[in-house]
Parts: C-alpha cells; structure tokens; sequence
C-alpha cells in the first residue's frame, strides 16, 4: 500500500494508473476509521480495479474551532486497518498542501440543498466539504467515489456538486454501518462517555419507532413524537428531527407513495453531536 501526502505525486502516480487503462475507486474520509469506512473500501475494491483512500481533517467544513481540534486522529492505526482490507493507495496531505494561506470555502449553488437540516446548524458547512471534495476529485480523478449514507444530506449535496463542476465521477451511496446495539457508526463515538456511549443507541431505537409509526400518522405527529421522547430523556438532547424528502431534502407535509422520504436527526450526547436517518419506506434489499 503506497502512501502520498503531496498531491503532486499523488496525481502522477493516478495518471500513469489511468495511463494503463485501470479504474480508480475513491473513498474520501478524514480518518478515525471504522468498519463503516471498511465496507466502502471493500464495496470499492469490488468495482475497481485501485482503491484510494484519502484522509484529510478538512478544516473548512468545521464552524466549531474546538471541535475541529478535538476531531480523533489516528493516522498510525487507520493506515494498518487500510492494510488489512487491501487498500492500494493512501492520500494523507497536510492542510498546506490542500488550501492556500487564509484560503477559505468556495461558495456553491446547491439549489437549497444546503439550506435544510444540518445546514441549519452548521453554518458554510456544506461549502467547506464541496470545497475538499472537488479538490479531491481533481486531484484522484476517480470512476467511482464513495460515501456512507448516514451523512446522507452530504451525500446528495456532492451529487448535485458533481452536477454543477461537471466532474466525471460516478457517486455512489453506500448504506449504513451500526453497532450491534444500532448505534450508527461514527469517529465522533470514540469521543462518547461511558455514560453517553450507554445512551446513544436510543437514537436508532427512536427512529425505528418512528418508521413504524409513519405507517399511521402524518409528519409532524411524527416529529412530536420523537420530540417527546428525547424531552424526556435524561442525558441526549435533540436538535432536529426532521421528516423530509430524499431527492430535494425538503420537509416532508404528508407521507407519500411517490416521493422516497427519510428521518433525519441530530442530537447532542454531552458536547458529542450525533446524527442519524432511517428510509421511511421498504428497502428492497
Ligand atoms: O464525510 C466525511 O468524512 C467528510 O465530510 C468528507 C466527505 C471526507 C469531506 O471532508
């Protein structure tokens, strides 16, 4: 496993991949891996002939100063699970090497994307992961790239940038990784007390209730009802719970047959912000 932190080299090396006619799989991560980050490597080795794996704590897409500090890196054991799954190559630069001096997030036009959910709380977020993303993929020049669905507003959100860069690139959403208590996965968890790491599956366990009460009420008895549940839980406080449309994440009035919607929702475990979603119809497979 070949691992680069100029992007000079990086993008070399993919060129004479190319060169020789292989695809190329992206799976772009700011470390801390988990199995979730396993299985878009393994789903990517299956369609490609070279995995890349970038690690890059973007700063751009934090608007918490202290959160981007406390963000876990774990350079030395992400490069050894990377191993372990075959990964081919490793693109780790430095923040230098990806932004100019006082560089700061292009602004996109994510036709409202951005405006919903996270983009609520987390000011210029979006921008910040649009920004490392097309620089990514210019660097890489992937066939494919691949993102979990738990962020699954990013995930729409890089395929209208896609859309609006005209990046040659197939995006490609992978499902969820949970713990075996459900609790998605995610490198904030490692940063959970005990105590909270106890409390955290609540979150999957109240989506799952809420899926099935979707069957019989409408959205917004839904959203009270998640609403109540977390008002009367003694350590996790919910920021959103939102019934909305996948396609264009808008808040959801009424269940649909024709319209795929989902449960998004956030909520703080101590200072850990947590996010989650569940299909709010059957998933085929
Ligand atoms: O999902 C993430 O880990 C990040 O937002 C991403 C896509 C790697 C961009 O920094």
């Amino acid at each position: 496993m070949k691992v680069f932190t100029a992007r000079d080299l990086t993008q070399s090396h993919i060129l004479d991949l190319k060169n020789k006619g292989l695809s190329i799989g992206l799976v772009p991560t700011m470390g801390a891996l988990h199995q979730g980050h396993l299985a878009l490597v393994k789903q990517a080795k299956q369609h490609n002939d070279i995995v890349i794996v970038s690690i890059f704590v973007n700063p751009t897409q934090f608007n918490n100063s202290s959160d981007l500090e406390k963000y876990p890196r774990t350079l030395e054991d992400d490069l050894k699970k990377l191993q372990s799954v075959n990964c081919d190559l490793v693109f780790t630069p430095t923040t230098e090497e990806m932004y100019d001096a006082n560089e700061k997030a292009e602004i996109f036009d994510f036709d409202g994307l951005d405006k919903e959910m996270e983009g609520k709380f987390r000011d210029n977020h979006f921008n910040g992961v649009g920004t490392i993303v097309k620089k990514l993929f210019n660097i890489t020049t992937p066939t494919n790239a691949y993102f979990g669905e738990k962020d699954f507003q990013q995930l729409q959100i890089i395929k209208k940038l896609v859309e609006i860069t005209q990046q040659p690139v197939n995006i490609i959403g992978c499902t969820i990784h949970r713990e075996a208590d459900g609790l998605a996965m995610s490198s904030r968890n490692t940063r959970l007390s005990k105590e909270h790491r106890e409390s955290a599956p609540f979150i999957y366990e109240t989506l799952t209730q809420a899926k099935k009460l979707a069957n019989t009420s409408t959205p917004s008895e839904v959203e009270k009802y998640v609403s109540d549940k977390f008002n009367n839980h003694h350590n996790l406080v919910l920021e959103y719970f939102s019934v909305a449309n996948e396609n264009d994440l808008k808040t959801a009035t009424s269940f649909s047959n024709t319209q795929k919607q989902r449960g998004f929702i956030a909520a703080f475990a101590g200072e850990i912000r947590l996010i989650d979603n569940i299909a709010l119809y059957e998933l085929s497979n």
